[in-house]
């Protein structure tokens, strides 16, 4: 009689060990049947009053193993299955079928795109891109684009000059480009160059100290100015509509001879047209000449052989007409809500 009881237990015992845990739900079960307020145990400790008293001691002994046996699976269990059970809940806080996060996508500068749209344009036709340094000599800035020391023409624009070095300046015009190429390319040569120049004026919502532009140099044989208007015509028309029209005006740059400034025609349809034309319908867009012989003969070029004409021509002015900018400032601030804008344009 004793002696079942003692296997009862026994084999409680070992249905412990055997017990397969898996999960939070297989261990809360095992705990009321083990541990719980009605577990299978209990009835067994009932009965210790009914082993003699010599077994007593050895009934309870074997009771307490059993229920040692329980409490310390639960608690290894626990602990196990917790940590995994949390790790998975992260696993599970990665949903895979969730859209990705949006990726913010850059816009392109409206200086660029407009630089970029005059750079096609007369890639089109052949001109091939020529860049050079921003820190320029007098030389280059100056003098070979036959503006001597005593030149007035030096006081045109308002040149930064470097303050350790007063020979040397940020370039206020990318007709340097043209003196590095005649200097070390032979002709034939149709360039365009792209790029920033520096000017000391009041900042406005007209003008600015750095602004971009782009210079073209197209010198060969018998190179004249008819060549000049229509390549001028050509591309007021790939700009600005097929029914662009365009004037030249006699003015006066020191590389060259004649010079033109070049004004395209906008229109007078309403007060905006009025305002940014001065009431003439017409806007200027740039500069362009003959190149002067002098400047060829700066570079070693002979002027009796070659000939070609030269222009040069503002990227912020056309970019701010193109997207109806009224201030240039807004170019140089990087303030995003205006560049967002213009996101999708290449
Ligand atoms: N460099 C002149 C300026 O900054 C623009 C210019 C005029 C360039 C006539 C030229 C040119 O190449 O032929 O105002």
């Amino acid at each position: 009689m004793a002696d079942q009881k003692f296997n009862q237990v026994q084999e409680i015992i070992s249905e412990i060990s055997a017990e397969i845990i898996s999960n939070l739900q297989e261990l809360e079960a095992f705990k009321i049947k083990y541990l719980g307020s009605k577990n299978v145990l209990k009835p067994l400790f009932g009965e210790i009053k009914n082993i003699s008293n010599e077994r007593k001691k050895e009934f309870g002994n074997l009771l307490n193993q059993a229920k040692n046996t329980a409490e310390e699976k639960f608690n290894e269990l626990q602990e196990l299955l917790s940590k995994s059970s949390k790790a998975s809940a992260k696993v599970d806080a990665i949903d895979m079928s969730a859209p990705g996060e949006p990726f913010p996508i850059g816009a392109r500068h409206p200086v660029s795109i407009t630089m970029n749209r005059i750079i096609q344009i007369f890639s089109k036709i052949g001109f091939t891109i020529a860049t050079n340094r921003e820190i320029e000599d007098e030389w280059h800035n100056f003098t070979a684009l036959n503006t001597p020391d005593d030149h007035p023409a030096r006081d045109m624009t308002d040149t930064y000059y470097l303050m350790n070095d007063p020979a040397r300046m940020l370039r206020s015009q990318t007709s340097t480009v043209q003196i590095h190429v005649l200097e070390s390319q032979a002709p034939p040569i149709r360039i365009i160059s792209p790029g920033r120049v520096y000017r000391n004026e009041t900042i406005s919502a007209r003008s600015h100290c750095q602004f971009h532009q782009i210079e073209g140099l197209y010198i060969d044989k018998k190179v004249s100015f008819a060549d000049l208007k229509q390549t001028l015509l050509y591309y007021a028309k790939e700009m600005y509509g097929q029914d662009a029209r365009i004037r030249l005006r006699p003015s006066y740059f020191p590389f060259t001879e004649p010079s033109a400034e070049v004004d395209v025609y906008w229109g007078l349809n309403n007060e905006h047209d009025h305002r940014i034309t001065k009431g003439t319908g017409w806007l200027e867009i740039m500069g362009c000449g003959m190149v002067d012989p002098k400047v060829l003969e700066n570079c070693g070029i002979d002027p009796e052989e070659y000939s070609g004409f030269a222009f040069g021509m503002g990227i912020e002015r056309q970019a701010m007409l193109t997207y109806k900018i009224t201030d240039i400032r807004m170019l140089f601030e990087n303030d995003v809500r205006f560049l967002k804008q213009f996101s999708g344009n290449i």
